[in-house]
């Protein structure tokens, strides 16, 4: 196929068999959201591209260098491919004034946007479920939300593969002053930064400290902590996060060196990490942000939430799955015109009593339909060659179970085919 007819790098098709893989798992997604009373929204994937700036943050890798951005050309209005769901989520919260009567618990999936190195598990379009709560206080939405995620893990057979490591980022003044902190620390040991690290101190010296430069890690490892600088009530959340999530018997472990890459944290953060996927192990991660709201123009109202990246969660869960959905359970082949119509009629009423029917199109010898029919996966064929066709009858034959064919009237043909369903 000629090159400029491929998908764009890192954006992939999801094929068949794999799709019936993403609904099997959104079906149970949707089972598991409602049993914590999330409801769903709907966002658009384009957004004006100043809510990212503003939401995401000016100095973000995100925002820096891996959003799709363009004009509009019919309106000159600059917009983004969303490369997440939180900043959306506000905006149409506020937009439609949810919170007018109290907090809400919500929830979205759908493809995210970044323009990431493509790799394993990193993809430039990828998939999230987002799930949000807005307008609740208090450290025990945080810990609901992590608890809910470990019953999905219990659910999905993945429990024993998934650590979640939790930080507390504190209040904005909080951070200001290790930051402060943090760069006369780096300042102070100036010949020994690498020139990345340079270049981020005035702007994001936090970032410094996830550098994989082995020379630098003597430096990273005597800089000052985050948890140093937060005050009673930040270091009080935090205990009661933790107080939950043992009440709980969740095991977690604190990670301070985590800060997340965008801008609109406070407090909780947190992350749940795999080993089993290689360099891209996060395939869930939120925390609290308490000051978006506020900071796209509404009333200001806490809020907290998560989103997992769904390829990374169906990387994990191959194998598992159970059996497919969309498969049809009957193929209807036929032989001739009369026939034809006949297998028509004949599927069309083995579809009013709610099975799934593959009827032949297309032609071909006998011989090739049936190889069709046992490929297809179904489990009965129903035949309706010159013979049965002259008869008013159609022939049914088990393809997975050992049974001889038998010829019924049409009118007989929903029983005759049930009898290798059940
Ligand atoms: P995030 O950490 O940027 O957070 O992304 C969340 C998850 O999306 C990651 O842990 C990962 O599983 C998946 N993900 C991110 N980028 C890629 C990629 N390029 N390819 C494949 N998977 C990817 C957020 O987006 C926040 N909005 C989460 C949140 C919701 N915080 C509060 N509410």
């Amino acid at each position: 196929m000629s090159k400029n007819l491929q998908a764009v790098r890192g954006m992939n098709d999801i094929l068949p068999d794999e799709a019936e893989r993403w609904e099997a798992l959104e079906a149970r997604l949707r089972r598991w959201l409602a049993a914590y009373a999330y409801r769903p929204l709907r966002m658009p994937i384009v957004e004006p591209t100043p809510l990212f700036a503003r939401a995401i943050g000016e100095v973000t890798d995100i925002v820096e260098k891996e959003m799709y951005s363009f004009i509009d050309t019919l309106s000159g209005e600059p917009l983004t491919l969303r490369p997440e769901g939180t900043a959306g989520c506000v905006r149409a919260v506020l937009q439609h004034n949810l919170l007018y009567d109290g907090p809400r618990r919500l929830w979205y999936l759908g493809p995210m946007f970044r323009h990431e190195r493509p790799q394993k598990g990193r993809y430039r379009q990828f998939h999230q479920l987002g799930v949000e709560a807005l307008g609740y206080t208090g450290p025990d939405i945080d810990a609901e939300q992590m608890v809910m995620i470990a019953r999905l893990w219990r659910e999905l057979g993945l429990a024993g593969t998934m650590r979640l490591e939790l930080n507390c980022l504190g209040q904005p003044e909080e951070r200001a002053r290790h930051r402060s902190a943090l760069i006369a620390h780096f300042e102070q040991h100036r010949d020994s930064l690498d020139e990345e690290a340079k270049r981020r101190l005035p702007s994001n010296p936090l970032r410094i400290l996830d550098t994989k430069n082995p020379a630098m890690q003597p430096i990273v490892e005597t800089a000052p902590r985050l948890y140093d600088y937060l005050g009673e009530a930040s270091r009080a959340h935090f205990s009661g996060v933790c107080a939950l999530l043992d009440a709980a018997k969740i095991p977690w472990r604190f990670n301070p060196r985590l800060v997340r890459g965008l801008d609109y944290y406070n407090l909780t953060v947190f992350e749940w990490v795999t080993e089993q996927l290689g360099a891209q192990g996060t395939v869930c991660a939120g925390g609290r942000y308490d000051g978006l709201i506020a900071q796209l123009g509404g009333k200001p109202q806490p809020a907290c939430g998560f989103a997992i990246g769904l390829e990374r969660l169906l990387a994990l869960t191959e194998g598992r799955d159970g059996e497919r959905q969309s498969i049809a359970q009957v193929y209807v082949l036929h032989q001739g015109e009369v026939a034809q119509r006949l297998a028509f009629v004949a599927a069309e009423s083995l579809r009013d009593a709610g099975l799934a029917v593959q009827l032949h199109c297309g032609g071909g010898s006998f011989k090739a339909q049936m190889r069709r029919a046992d490929q297809s996966g179904a489990r009965v064929a129903v035949i309706v060659g010159e013979d049965e066709a002259a008869a008013g009858e159609a022939s049914v034959k088990p393809l997975r179970a050992e049974g001889s064919q038998c010829r019924v009237g049409i009118a007989a043909l929903v029983p005759a085919v049930q009898v290798w369903l059940d």
